[in-house]
């Protein structure tokens, strides 16, 4: 599904994270911070390379079943790497027993790519004043450069020409080296700037919630996703490259992540490893002891490139350029209410939200639509997601008797206004969507959704018939199949232990992108939407979740106890 995806990846593929802001008040700071972060990673790398991560069990819905941990194993050094029909994917081979694997870092600043060496097959893993060290120079040499040419830009480009030229790069030995460092590395650090307060803004925000300096964060959200343009930070990016950890000179953090490897769970647990680590030590303020050391400094990774390359960068820059412009992205804390309250009312919290957002869809639109959510099931083997497709009769039955108008009517010389659905019949029927909604929950983490099965149906067909002499069987060409495949709303929760959250772009151009984050006494939404589209509107969503969470508290709290 995901390999097989031509278009860029940012926006239409990579999440972004946002995590809290840090306060840097010198460039040291930003280079300790870091550091920290890539020293528990390469802390983390050590564990894995033992095979020793603790296997997780499932907590709800049959506790206690192991969970696969295939994913986990995989994020740290993993790349997509583009193909003209199909990308691939490298992933690390563990080291052989005993043996201490060479291990390096890619850092980007103001484009320019460099590589730190963090551990070495002799002498073992740099120390932290080390790292910082190596961070410190980076810092100071980038900004000395005049223009590296933006390189990175081609890895947001369409996956069949990004493929194109990268073949063409590969033809020079020295392009061929800088490829196969960057793939090979075992993450990538994004050391950027911030982008401006009103970055995208075509509409009044409130500056609310945790930002950096002046900017909201909805301002924050794009810079995680993907990078704020080629003016910006997105030639800071290798799109490609499955962990792209972000720290901005202003205290913005987070990351941008390569979905293909893994899904978001197994990739927030590292990162917020990471960062626990990274705060639960004093920052010091002392200039590392490593910097006057006998480190060579970070290799600068220059490219050999024809005209050809750079009209391609530029293409590339140019078509990113466009999809950034056109992203509408809105966080939206929702505060009146969160995760106790729902779960007071005895009914799942994620059963809950989703059903909030069909009544906002239904709002809007006066109709539901085909709805992804995605549903570990890593209780089996190798599973990654299969869909919770909440957009049930059962729903439709009560989104309509929630948004039936109130009616006036002159009792004597009073107006008098009333409900058409008593709220005995909308609590009735918002009992049945929530017994439908949690069955379809329940059956797809147990393995029972369709949708893993259909595609795995849909690739064997294909498989066993590669000529079009045997057409698929009707059932993957018929509109209803299309119709039901084509979420407009594409939503997932994604917990998270920390005040961070997830967000990402919608998967059709009509569409809503939906993540959400829920916490005890509120929820973190991170809506999106197209510009260019003239029906959608996250801001406009936004508003109508409000609307919908506000009226759902309103019943069930008149519900009889
Ligand atoms: N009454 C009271 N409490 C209830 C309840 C009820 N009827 N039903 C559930 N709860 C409680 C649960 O016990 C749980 O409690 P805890 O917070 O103490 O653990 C909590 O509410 C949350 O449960 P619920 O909302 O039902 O589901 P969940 O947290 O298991 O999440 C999915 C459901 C589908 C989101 C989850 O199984 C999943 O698949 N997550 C992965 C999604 C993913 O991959 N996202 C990333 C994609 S990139």
């Amino acid at each position: 599904m995901y390999l097989n995806y031509r278009e860029p990846i940012p926006i239409n593929s990579n999440p972004g994270m946002v995590m809290p802001p840090r306060k840097f008040t010198t460039i040291l700071d930003v280079a300790r911070f870091t550091a920290r972060l890539v020293d528990a990673a390469l802390a983390h790398k050590d564990i894995l390379n033992h095979r020793a991560l603790p296997a997780e069990r499932a907590t709800s819905r049959e506790p206690g079943q192991p969970l696969c941990m295939t994913q986990y194993y995989k994020i740290l050094g993993a790349c997509r790497i583009p193909g003209k029909v199909r990308d691939s994917q490298y992933t690390a081979t563990p080291p052989k027993n005993g043996e201490q694997a060479a291990e390096h870092v890619i850092v980007i600043c103001r484009s320019q790519l460099y590589c730190v060496p963090v551990q070495a097959g002799d002498r073992g893993r740099l120390t932290e004043d080390e790292i910082c060290a190596q961070l410190l120079y980076v810092l100071d040499d980038a900004p000395c450069l005049s223009n590296p040419p933006p390189v990175g830009l081609l890895t947001g480009w369409k996956r069949a020409l990004w493929a194109e030229a990268r073949a063409d790069l590969m033809k020079e030995e020295r392009n061929r080296r800088n490829l196969d460092l960057i793939t090979k590395s075992l993450l990538i650090v994004c050391l950027d700037e911030g982008l401006p307060n009103n970055f995208n803004c075509r509409l009044p925000r409130g500056g609310r919630g945790h930002a950096a300096g002046m900017r909201d964060e909805t301002n924050l959200a794009h810079q995680m996703i993907h990078g704020g343009g080629s003016t910006h930070n997105s030639a800071n990016r290798w799109f490609d490259k499955t962990m792209q950890l972000i720290i901005s000179g202003d205290g913005a953090c987070g990351l941008c992540y390569e979905h293909s490897t893994a899904e978001g769970v197994a990739v927030i647990q590292l990162v917020e490893k990471l960062w626990r680590h990274a705060e639960s030590l004093p920052m010091s303020s002392e200039v590392p002891a490593a910097c006057g050391s006998h480190l060579p400094p970070p290799e600068r990774l220059e490219w050999v490139l024809e005209p050809a390359d750079h009209k391609r960068i530029e293409d590339a820059a140019s078509l990113l350029d466009n999809l950034v412009k056109d992203l509408e992205v809105q966080v939206y804390r929702y505060t009146g209410y969160g995760k106790d309250f729902i779960k007071a009312c005895r009914v799942s919290p994620d059963v809950y939200v989703q059903l909030a957002l069909q009544l906002a869809y239904y709002r809007l639109y006066g109709k539901l639509t085909a709805t992804y959510e995605s549903a570990s099931t890593r209780r089996f083997r190798l599973g990654r997601v299969d869909c919770i497709r909440s957009a049930t009769p059962e729903a439709l039955a009560w989104v309509t008797a929630m948004s039936q108008p109130k009616e006036d009517d002159e009792m004597g010389n009073k107006k008098v206004s009333f409900h058409l659905v008593s709220d005995e019949k909308k609590l009735l029927l918002w009992n049945e969507a929530v017994a439908a909604q949690t069955s379809e929950m329940v059956e797809n983490i147990l393995g029972q959704g369709i949708d893993i099965h259909l595609l795995g149906l849909r690739e064997a067909a294909r498989e066993t018939s590669p000529t079009a002499a045997v057409p698929l069987p009707e059932i993957f060409t018929h509109p209803s199949y299309r119709i039901a495949n084509r979420f407009l709303l594409s939503t997932s929760q994604v917990a998270t232990s920390t005040n961070s959250f997830m967000g990402y772009g919608p998967v059709e151009p009509d569409g809503y992108g939906a993540a959400y984050n829920l916490k005890g006494n509120h929820i973190i939404f991170c809506l999106s939407a197209f510009w260019s589209s003239e029906v959608t509107s996250a801001s406009r969503f936004a508003l109508s979740l409000e609307e919908s969470l506000n009226s759902m508290q309103g019943l069930l709290t008149r519900r009889p106890t």
